[in-house]
């Protein structure tokens, strides 16, 4: 239960990026060297990477509040069961790391129920060219599968035109595998692997949406600082820009991340960056953020590969702001964790917002007379953004089933507390 209305005030450091730990995790196997992972995200979802990364045969340590790579076994298992819970980057991510396992190598993935609803064929299409077995065990083109590595995976030169990061990154790790090149064309959207294969010494070259990789050697760092998670602070930026002022330290400001900050802007919020460094290729600042007038705005359908996660949190504050506030572009969406789109429109109803949907967006209008509301979600970010809504909202507000938190930001409600002072009854 949520008493609001707050306004977010103070000091914050992010947990570690999901997207970057992720990678970190399935990119250590394959690399020369044993390092040291810092910051790394704690959610279920990096566990389940982290899990199915010691399925082929890695193991690891947890240590000192960082992540040691143990023992690199220098035979891989030959198969298992790779369990993927609520996690398509596992899953995808996965798919793309087969090309690595022996011939004859087979490997089950499954996920949870709302995983296993989700879209697999699109990463499958572009892997069997390259030589990767896949066959589904249940709904066609969806978990249950099995991937086999029957022959040395070939480089391929393809089309990709789902804008999908998972895609582009499965397809990348397998190239790493392959005899020759690949070059692949592709909508822009995170390029976290691109960075850090760079980083790490692959022969790796972009420019506009093409990417050439050639397979060769990586090596792993000896110390790796995953930067605070982009869409971990955009909760907070978002609520900022509403009402308060916030610092949030330690931020990864990747461009193809930093969308949600541009879009906040243009409705009118301040915002300042501090204390720019880098780590492994990867942009971090101080993120100053303060509220202001804010007006609705047209969102550039440009934009939305690089605020995919922050849509939900961005019609939270467009329920604040005065006018409409139109998303376009946003189909993708539909087939993340939830069908977001549908679950945007019934969080914002409750609480007396204006929203209508559209195929591939919505449009808010704000400043409706909000109330509190009863919200009941299983999608880690529309909870986080149910609850966000609440704590902005005055009256008393019911938001569950808030453990799902535990997916992407383990000590969420914690950090809602402290920039609040909120009093929360779980
Ligand atoms: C992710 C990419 C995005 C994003 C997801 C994490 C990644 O999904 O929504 O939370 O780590 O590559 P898509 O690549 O499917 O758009």
């Amino acid at each position: 239960m949520v008493h609001g209305a707050y306004s977010f005030q103070g000091d914050l450091a992010l947990p570690g990026d999901k997207s970057i730990s992720q990678r970190a995790l399935v990119l250590a196997p394959i690399a020369r060297g044993h390092g040291r992972l810092e910051n790394l995200n704690t959610g279920w979802d990096c566990q389940a990477t982290q899990k199915s990364v010691e399925q082929m045969g890695l193991k690891f340590v947890n240590e000192d509040g960082g992540v040691e790579i143990a023992d690199k076994s220098p035979q891989w298992n030959r198969g298992g069961v790779v369990e993927a819970g609520n996690s398509g980057t596992t899953a995808r991510l996965f798919m793309g790391m087969a090309g690595f396992l022996a011939s004859g190598a087979s490997y089950i993935i499954q996920g949870d129920a709302s995983l296993s609803r989700r879209p697999m064929e699109r990463v499958a299409r572009h892997l069997r060219p390259m030589g990767l077995e896949i066959t589904y065990l249940g709904t066609p083109g969806c978990l249950p599968l099995r991937i086999e590595a029957n022959e040395e995976l070939q480089g391929i030169r393809q089309l990709i035109t789902v804008p999908s990061a998972q895609v582009k990154s499965a397809v990348l790790l397998a190239a790493l595998s392959a005899q020759g090149d690949t070059e692949i064309h592709t909508p822009l959207t995170r390029n976290h692997t691109e960075l850090m294969l760079k980083a790490m010494g692959a022969d790796i070259q972009w420019q506009g949406q093409w990417i050439r990789l050639a397979p060769g050697d990586l090596v792993f760092p000896r110390r790796w600082w995953i930067p605070g998670d982009f869409s971990a602070a955009a909760w907070w930026a978002a609520a900022a820009a509403v009402a308060g002022q916030i610092t949030l330290r330690g931020v990864g400001v990747n461009y193809t991340r930093t969308g949600l900050l541009e879009i906040l802007t243009a409705m009118g919020a301040k915002i300042r960056y501090s204390k720019i460094t880098t780590s492994m290729g990867e942009p971090v600042a101080d993120v100053e953020v303060r509220a202001g007038d804010l007006q609705g705005v047209e969102v550039d359908p440009s934009l939305i590969p690089r605020c995919i996660d922050e849509l939900p949190v961005l019609a939270v504050v467009a329920a604040f702001a005065r006018g409409r506030t139109v998303v376009r572009g946003a189909a993708e969406l539909r087939v993340k964790e939830s069908n977001r789109l549908e679950e945007i429109a019934t969080l914002l109803s409750a609480f007396g917002v204006g929203v209508e949907l559209r195929h591939d967006g919505f449009v808010v209008t704000g400043q409706h007379r909000l109330h509190g509301a009863e919200y009941e979600g299983r999608d880690h970010r529309m909870v986080m953004a149910g609850l966000v809504m609440a704590a902005l909202t005055p009256g008393t507000s019911m938001i569950g089933d808030v453990r799902c938190v535990g997916v992407s930001y383990p000590k969420f409600l914690r950090d809602l507390r402290q920039l609040t002072g909120c009093l929360l009854d779980e």
